[in-house]
């Protein structure tokens, strides 16, 4: 079998997809990069918003093409497909094999089957099955936790993947030495809500650290760098600050969606904090971690915002001075409570706010980036080039950053590059020494270095 994946939707995704694509191969697939090479296309869904669902539409409405001319095996999994929504789409598309989030390891099965096989339940052997580390790669993600506890009244995310079902701490780190052997250097703790773990449905399970507990622990395996995500504002606690500051391998930034900065408009979401309490939690990281990087969601247009809601919003923004932000208009799900009871806002009133969000935006970023200018920072390189001459990599603070090679510096791993230019998306830099050891320097400064270090030319 020649199978190719596809995979929209967040990082909980491309770790799914990592475990599908280990299943896929021990079951003896190759792995093709193209559909036209494959007898077996899967696609791995998002449904957080209707643009990830178009796209899905539209693929599935090629394969359905090809599939007329030659034999083809169409599969979906991930978060669409456990809706209802999702389903329909299968039949209309003519989709053989559906997995929902909950049921991945079932794809032997479904490929076993001469029939269709759709697989819907939420499985237990999910959460003890250790996929074997990524090959060749320094960065990888590791579920701890599955679901969300929470309704945030616009997120179809609980619906899709079902409630909070924390990992047990063993497992975690089992996969986590599993990294670590392979040469893993970076690891991104994944779940919903990553500040909940080990609480689910509210009540501490036995046996289980905090989150604070369980960052201490991954970082006392040997681990370079932690990142995790995504933190609720609900659940954060002071203590995870502290455990972030004085665990040396926690990267020094932080993902902590806010959605809004309108009390008003925050009640609405049923997102169970306010504006002073957001306030507090962003304190408290300052306090444990100065250096910290923030990064947060916004959602634009939520039914019934007004220009002084907005308005609070950009004022929280200002108040925050965030590095950077993923900004999304909202959009109306079927089957989420503020879909069922909002009157959803007139298309331009809600671009019109997002153009105006993006612009403080760009203006926050350029500023805080421009404070990385000169400075030393630690780049995890990824090994592949982002042009001839170039290679791309992420800080400790999760700038992508873009630097010329240099002798020494031969590929993938962690090096020390100074930042010679920013601009609101990007550092540029170069390679100044590799595990605290300075490099042999050589003429870099490369005339296509020139003009990639010039912040203009990104514009
Ligand atoms: N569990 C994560 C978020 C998962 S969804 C958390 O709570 O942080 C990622 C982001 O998509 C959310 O933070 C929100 O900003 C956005 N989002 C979710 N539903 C949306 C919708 N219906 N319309 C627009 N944006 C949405
Ligand atoms: Fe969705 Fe809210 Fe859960 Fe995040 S916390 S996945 S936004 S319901
Ligand atoms: Fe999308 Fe599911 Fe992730 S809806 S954002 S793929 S949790």
């Amino acid at each position: 079998m020649k199978a190719h994946l596809i995979t929209y939707g967040c990082q909980m995704n491309e770790y799914d997809s990592h475990l599908v694509q280990s299943q896929l191969v021990s079951l003896g697939a190759d792995m093709v990069d193209s559909i036209d090479a494959a007898d077996f296309v899967l696609i791995n869904t998002c449904a957080v918003r209707g643009k990830p669902v178009d796209k899905v539409r539209s693929v599935l409405g090629q394969l359905r093409k090809e599939k007329a001319l030659r034999p083809l095996v169409i599969g979906m999994m991930g978060c669409l497909a456990q809706l209802e929504e999702g389903q329909q789409i299968a039949r209309k598309f003519e989709v053989d094999v559906l997995l929902g989030p909950g049921s991945l390891l079932d794809i032997g099965k479904a490929l076993e089957s001469n029939q269709r096989f759709w697989g819907l339940n939420f499985k237990d052997e999910l959460h003890d099955h250790i996929p074997p580390p990524p090959t060749g790669k320094l960065q990888a993600h590791l579920t701890i936790m599955r679901g969300c506890d929470h309704h945030c009244t616009y997120c179809i995310v609980p619906t899709t993947r079902g409630p909070q079902v924390s990992r047990h701490p063993d497992l975690i780190l089992r996969e986590l030495d599993s990294l670590l052997g392979a040469g893993v250097k970076e690891v991104t703790l994944l779940g919903q809500n990553v500040n909940a773990y080990g609480f689910d449905a509210g009540a501490k399970l036995a046996g289980y650290p905090s989150f604070a507990e369980l960052l201490r622990m991954v970082g006392a395996s040997g681990i370079q760098r932690i990142k995790f995500t995504t933190s609720h504002p609900m659940n954060f606690t002071e203590d995870v600050a502290a455990a972030m500051g004085e665990t040396p391998a926690v990267c020094e930034f932080v993902h902590l969606p806010v959605q809004s900065g309108s009390d008003r408009v925050l009640r609405r979401m049923a997102r169970e904090y306010n504006r002073e309490k957001y306030l507090t939690h962003i304190a408290q990281i300052r306090k444990h971690m100065p250096e910290a990087v923030l990064a947060t969601d916004i959602i634009v247009g939520f039914p019934g915002e007004t220009k002084e809601d907005f308005q609070e919003t950009l004022s929280l923004y200002d108040e925050v001075g965030y590095d950077s932000a993923y900004m999304f208009i909202y959009s109306p799900r079927p089957g989420t409570p503020s879909y069922q009871h909002f009157q959803d806002l007139p298309r331009e009133v809600k671009t019109e706010r997002l153009q105006r969000l993006i612009a403080v935006q760009k203006d926050w970023s350029a500023k805080k980036n421009a404070r990385f200018q000169g400075s030393v920072q630690e780049v995890l390189l990824r090994g592949d080039a982002y042009s001839e001459g170039h290679l791309e990599g992420h800080t400790r603070g999760n700038h992508p950053i873009v630097v010329p090679k240099a002798l020494g510096a031969v590929g993938a791993g962690l090096y020390q590059a100074r930042v010679t230019a920013t601009t609101p998306h990007m550092l540029y830099g170069e390679l100044v020494g590799v595990d605290g050891q300075t490099l042999p320097m050589v003429p870099n400064f490369l005339p296509e270095a020139a003009a990639l270090s010039s912040p203009l030319t990104m514009l």
